[in-house]
């Protein structure tokens, strides 16, 4: 793996393939991101794209193909895997190379709004804090490239909102390019620059989201551009024509009413999560 040592473009990727056993999981992918570009990643379960951060993250070097990513780069994960012998602070500072920073942890922990939790241990931390601390831990090293593989899945729905805007505003604060994967087709039209689909092992579609921010669901160009890439999902939303008898049903809405990020409480059914059932 090359590391980038200019500063655009952040990601460069050719010809990727990962095999495990006979199985490419992922086949001759190719990927560019650019500096401070905030791309989303969506696309059926198990079709790669934990493999694919797990590459860029330099968590796997079992591939063929060439990976360009910064030298500073950092990940976050669903779960925030914090260290729970260590003081919240001391994760943080885990990701730095020396001595434990205490200052750089506790700016980190500022920024996510946990200063006062610094001290605790991380299994007082609720759901969301321990996700926040996680995000500090990604921060403290200023990365060029954050990884983020659905860091607000295992979150309420509130929850979820607010460190949604979280990490917009630590974006738009940093600036540096985050490539974020979801299965949340809303999340990824709220936050990115660019949505990308996934599908056995390829880049199948990308979308452009030229919305300016702050973005709302119940805008007309947001519903048109989720209803494209739910139709890439192969996937039907609550607006679309009632599937033929004996087709096969794609997707379950959660019916849990989320707030919008930048505004009042919405009471649109959303979270256009996509299930596929058999
Ligand atoms: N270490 C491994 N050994 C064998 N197969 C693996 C390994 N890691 C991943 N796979 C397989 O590779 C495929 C892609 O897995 P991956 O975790 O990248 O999917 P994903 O797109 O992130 O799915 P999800 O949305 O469910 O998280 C899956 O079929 C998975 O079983
Ligand atoms: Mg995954």
């Amino acid at each position: 793996m090359n590391k980038l040592t200019n500063a655009a473009p952040a990601v460069r990727v050719r010809g990727l393939t990962r095999r495990f056993g006979d199985r490419a999981v992922i086949k001759e992918l190719d990927l560019d991101l650019g500096a401070g570009e905030f791309v989303a990643l969506i696309g059926r379960s198990g079709c790669g794209k934990s493999t694919l951060l797990r590459i860029l993250a330099d968590l796997d070097q079992e591939i063929s193909g060439s990976v360009e990513v910064p030298v500073k780069r950092a990940v976050a994960f669903q779960a925030p895997r914090l260290m729970p012998w260590k003081r919240v602070w001391r994760n943080v500072a885990l990701a730095l190379p020396g001595r434990p920073d205490r200052r750089r942890a506790q700016a980190a922990l500022a920024e996510v709004g946990l200063s006062h939790r610094a001290e605790v241990w991380p299994k007082v931390l609720s759901g969301g804090e321990a996700q926040r601390a996680s995000l500090a831990r990604a921060l403290v090293r200023e990365p060029d490239l954050m990884l983020l593989d659905e860091p607000f899945g295992a979150l309420d729905a509130l929850t979820r909102a607010k460190a949604q805007q979280l990490v917009k505003e630590l974006w738009q604060r940093h600036r540096c390019a985050i490539l974020l994967v979801t299965h949340d087709v809303e999340e990824a039209l709220l936050l990115a620059d660019r949505v990308l689909v996934m599908d056995e092992g390829v880049i199948r579609h990308e979308l452009s989201v030229d919305l300016p921010h702050p973005r709302a669901v119940e805008d007309a160009g947001f519903n048109a551009m989720r209803g494209r890439l739910l139709g890439w999902l192969g996937v039907r939303h609550a607006g679309a024509p009632p599937a033929a008898a004996g087709a096969p049903r794609h997707w379950l809405p959660d019916s849990r009413n989320r707030p919008a990020l930048d505004g009042a409480p919405s009471l649109v059914p959303s979270f256009w999560r996509f299930h596929h059932v058999p």
